[in-house]
């Protein structure tokens, strides 16, 4: 049976354009929403902006417009990121929209009448950029924000209060006995440390006299609604509350909350007690995630370090952009982005292993049966093998997804595609169509094809432009292109191939990294700060003839051990060796040192081989890697590992 899933995303200050923080959440709440959608899911996704409070107005101040204006603005700025994104919201809620006013005072004047809330005169420290107040003992070195560091405000005046204190020992209980309510788990125990101290009352108003752009508190005009009272109320007002009742109960308690881990006290203590005192259940999760980093240093605007993530699509894609967000963040953890580290991921895993297995099991499958393939002979234990690995990958997304571990699950389905090249290697269809071994070739690049055809849905959610590109390509019908439950996908064992593949162009091209001295000319220095920072290696003059270690390191050398070698028909100088590179990475390489070396004087050998070549075909055999040797025209002597019983696979350098 079905259930139903509320996904909410922080809503977004509209003081500034969005940045990758903000693009990261929408994107993982997306990606939820549309496994959700495929597994037959009642879905409701809503994202939306925050435009109360003191950071708003003041951006409008600055900018020289009236704070709805600002708001005008800047909200079309996120509309516009989340459609490029492929975001599929149900709902984008303003919280200057009446439907949330109203709804906000409505709760404001019903807990008012039960004396939830009461005025008193307010002595605190404010912080504006987190628009927060802080007592005394919350201060570092007396006056510094303990959140952003910032010197705070003092500030002495009435106002109205929301009586937070009440809830605490309920709190402490509720967070105890549901170890999910607030994930990852050492959150929620975070939130217990912060609930060992006496829970104050909460101030939840701001005097009009110094600070006007917010919600009108009913029982008092003086007054407007503390931003964050007003914010988390979106949650429940975007879906109908007090309103829409029916919609607001088929959602609710299934709730699952995306935020940073920045905002964990205001939803894991004062949205929780605020529930608690207007007397409604509790959302399902509050799953705080970690914030992505520029290498190490924290993202901000005046360091320059900030990522566009406007620029990031434009630049690469949408889906290789969705993909690297998820695949590079364990969610809960903080991550880094670079640029290098992007287009480092994207060749590999997206042009090198997915794009190349792709291109080529639809080539051969055209070139040998019309893109067709035949009903294949029973198959093999080295295709069961594969086809298996597939299956249980279903199974790891499946599981890693139910413990918010999406980036473990997305490792899991890349390495089937690793899998399923070593496989093409090892069967090398493109010698049994050469052999005429027309049936074992169907079997191999059918099973190939399942292959790809349950990766592709596995990925979907995450990469929904390519895949489809993909799935099409596999010959799918726009019916099957969409049906990725995996359910479905692990039927996989009963259908057959009676498709017919088309080529299409490179699903990932692989981009080119520039090299230091083609470096782009000097750009205007507003222009300069948007940008991701570079790589390191551009910052520094390298001697003409000279790399530097980050260069030097890109070359991944590794030891091989040759398992098999043989002479190439034809080509004196050739042989074709198969080479173990550890942890099942078995290659086939061809290397120019039959003139110096008898097949039977290789195997064995433990060697070292370039092994993030591109791979090329050599004398009809693929080449993936190259082997090192030291030579001049008369001579050339492989270069072995000291002892010569180095286990395969270490990295030399
Ligand atoms: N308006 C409030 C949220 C109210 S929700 C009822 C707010 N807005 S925000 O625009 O400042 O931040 C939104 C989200 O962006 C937060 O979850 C915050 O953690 C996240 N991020 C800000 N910088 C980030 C990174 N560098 N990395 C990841 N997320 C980060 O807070």
């Amino acid at each position: 049976m079905s259930s139903t899933f509320y996904v909410t995303t922080p809503i977004y200050y509209v003081n500034d354009k969005p940045h990758i923080g903000h693009a990261y959440t929408t994107v993982l709440a997306d990606v939820l929403a549309r496994y959700h959608r495929a597994a037959g899911d009642d879905v409701w996704f809503l994202t939306g902006t925050d435009e109360h409070g003191q950071k708003v107005q003041k951006a409008a101040e600055k900018n020289g417009m009236t704070p709805i204006q600002q708001c005008d603005s800047t909200v079309v700025r996120f509309q516009e990121l989340w459609k490029r994104l492929g975001i599929t919201n149900d709902d984008f809620i303003r919280t200057t929209e009446d439907r949330h006013k109203k709804i906000v005072q409505a709760i404001l004047q019903d807990l008012f009448d039960r004396d939830l809330i009461y005025k008193a005169e307010y002595k605190g420290y404010y912080c504006v950029a987190c628009e927060r107040f802080f007592t005394e003992k919350d201060l570092l070195e007396g006056n510094l924000c303990p959140d952003c560091q910032r010197p705070v405000d003092t500030i002495v005046e009435s106002n109205y209060f929301f009586r937070m204190s009440n809830y605490q020992d309920w709190l402490i209980q509720y967070i105890t006995e549901h170890p999910d309510f607030i994930q990852p788990a050492f959150r929620a125990n975070e939130t217990l440390g912060f609930l060992r101290k006496p829970l104050e009352d909460l101030c939840i108003s701001r005097p009009k006299s110094r600070l006007s752009w917010g919600i009108e508190l009913p029982f008092d005009r003086d007054y407007v609604c503390y931003v964050w009272f007003d914010a988390l109320i979106n949650y429940i007002s975007a879906i109908g509350y007090g309103a829409d009742q029916a919609r607001f109960e088929r959602y609710w308690t299934s709730c699952m909350h995306l935020i940073g881990k920045d905002i964990l006290t205001t939803h894991s203590v004062y949205w929780p007690t605020m529930l608690r005192a207007i007397g409604l259940p509790m959302p399902k999760t509050i799953f705080a995630h970690g914030w992505w980093l520029t290498g190490s240093r924290k993202m901000s605007k005046s360091l320059g370090n900030v990522v566009n993530p406007m620029d990031m699509a434009d630049k690469y894609g949408v889906d290789a952009f969705r993909y690297f967000l998820l695949a590079a963040m364990t969610p809960g953890n903080d991550a880094s982005f670079t640029e290098e580290d992007f287009l480092q991921r994207f060749n590999t895993d997206l042009a090198n292993d997915l794009g190349n297995l792709l291109s080529r099991v639809v080539k051969l499958s055209i070139k040998n049966f019309g893109g067709t393939l035949p009903t294949p002979p029973p198959l093999q234990p080295l295709e069961m093998e594969l086809l298996s690995k597939a299956a249980l990958a279903i199974k790891q997304l499946e599981n890693e997804l139910n413990s918010m571990k999406l980036d473990r699950g997305i490792a899991a389905v890349m390495n089937v595609v690793r899998e399923a090249n070593k496989f093409l290697e090892r069967t090398a269809p493109w010698t049994l169509a050469k052999e005429g071994k027309t049936d074992r070739l169907a079997a191999v690049l059918y099973t190939a094809a399942k292959t790809l055809e349950i990766v592709s849905g596995l990925l979907f959610p995450i990469m929904p432009e390519k895949m489809t590109l993909l799935r099409r390509s596999l010959g799918l019908s726009e019916e099957e292109i969409a049906k990725t439950d995996f359910a479905s996908l692990s039927e996989f064992a009963n259908g057959d191939m009676r498709r017919t593949m088309v080529d299409m162009p490179p699903l990932f091209p692989r981009i080119q990294i520039e090299k230091p001295e083609e470096a782009a000319p000097a750009k205007p220095e507003k222009q300069k700060k948007q940008e991701i920072k570079a790589p390191k290696t551009k910052d520094v003059v390298v001697p003409e003839g000279m790399v530097t270690i980050e260069q030097f390191f890109k070359t991944q050398l590794r030891t091989a051990r040759v398992l098999e070698a043989e002479r190439i028909e034809g080509k004196t100088r050739l042989l074709h060796l198969k080479v173990d590179l550890g942890n099942g990475d078995v290659r086939s390489l061809v290397a120019g040192i039959a003139q110096q070396y008898a097949p039977e004087d290789v195997i064995g050998k433990t060697i070292v081989v370039v092994a993030n070549l591109m791979p090329a075909k050599i004398a009809g055999f693929e080449s993936c890697g190259m082997l090192l040797a030291a030579k001049n025209e008369t001579s050339l002597k492989l270069v072995t590992v000291d002892g010569g019983d180095a286990e395969p696979g270490l990295q030399v350098g």
